[in-house]
């Protein structure tokens, strides 16, 4: 598979969603916020991936527009945080991601995490949002298979993406493998397992050989195993250098090396739990 930067996969309803994007979570200054995505944006990366939790929807609109990007080059994604679950309360917290973004519309909006007794209203809100050509695309985060499949139970239309807990220390084969037989693309959060897996002996011998850091070869798997990405960092030297992962492709003999240090290991909560 030949890949660059603006390399898209095609989902569920033929739009193309950037396969390497920049997360936002802890993005808390301001400033700093604004200076991390411009530098993304103008390294080449078109996707940010933000919720109403992290706080800095303004000043993802504010980075667009200043930016000079047309929006619709620019695939954005948000998330409705779990104290406003629920249909009603959804339709409003989307209303308010809006106009935090000051946009008219949203690429991709996603259920933050399976609220208990909560989770399939919210993603009949989030159909509903798609229904009326506000979001272009209705997705989940944190959902399990047996959350997909309660939300399949209510839903017209099958979420589209799942933004999950994923990295080879986490590498979520068997969710993997459900999404795709529903043709549900998958992202991975914490990508690089928080910075924990950057002296991981496996990836750094790898690195080494490579002339890569260990960062650009963690994200080079997700891309080869069809993981859509969304590296954060603050620095704008490592927002380039993280979409730096074009020049060099790893051996199925790497990626079955990187495939064996799974162990299961999160960085965040389990969705079942979780006490909402
Ligand atoms: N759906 C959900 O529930 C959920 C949960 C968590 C995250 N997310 C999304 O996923 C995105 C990514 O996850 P994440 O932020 O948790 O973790 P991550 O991307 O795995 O790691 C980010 C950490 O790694 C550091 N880092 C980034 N690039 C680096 C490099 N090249 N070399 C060394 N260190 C590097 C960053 O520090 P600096 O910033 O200082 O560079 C930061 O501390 C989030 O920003 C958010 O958009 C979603």
């Amino acid at each position: 598979m030949e890949l660059n930067l603006q390399s898209t996969k095609t989902l569920a309803n033929g739009v193309e969603m950037s396969r390497l994007g920049l997360g936002v979570y802890k993005m808390t200054d301001p400033d700093e916020a604004i200076r991390a995505m411009m530098a993304a944006l103008k390294t080449g990366y078109r996707a940010i991936d933000t919720a109403s939790l992290y706080g800095n929807e303004q000043q993802v609109g504010e980075a667009v527009r200043a930016s000079g990007i047309p929006r619709e080059e620019i695939f954005i994604t948000s998330k409705v945080w779990n104290t406003d679950q629920g249909y009603d309360e959804t339709l409003r917290a989307f209303e308010k991601t809006l106009e935090n973004l000051k946009m008219d519309y949203l690429d991709l909006y996603l259920t933050h995490w399976p609220v208990v007794g909560k989770f399939a209203d919210t993603y009949r809100a989030i159909e509903r949002l798609y229904e009326e050509k506000l979001i272009r695309v209705p997705g989940v985060s944190n959902h399990h298979r047996h959350h997909l499949e309660e939300v399949f139970a209510v839903a017209n239309v099958k979420p589209m993406v799942n933004q999950i807990e994923l990295h080879p220390y986490l590498s979520q084969e068997e969710l993997r493998s459900f999404c795709q037989e529903n043709d549900i693309a998958v992202t991975a959060w914490s990508p690089l397992a928080r910075g924990r897996l950057l002296d991981e002996p496996v990836i750094t011998r790898i690195a080494e050989a490579r002339g890569k850091t260990p960062a650009q070869v963690i994200i080079r798997w997700h891309l080869q195993h069809d993981i859509i990405v969304i590296p954060k960092s603050v620095r704008p030297e490592r927002v380039k250098a993280n979409a730096d992962v074009f020049d060099f492709s790893l051996t199925d003999s790497e990626m079955e090396e990187i495939d064996g240090i799974n162990r299961f290991e999160r960085t965040g909560k389990d969705p079942d739990h979780i006490d909402f």
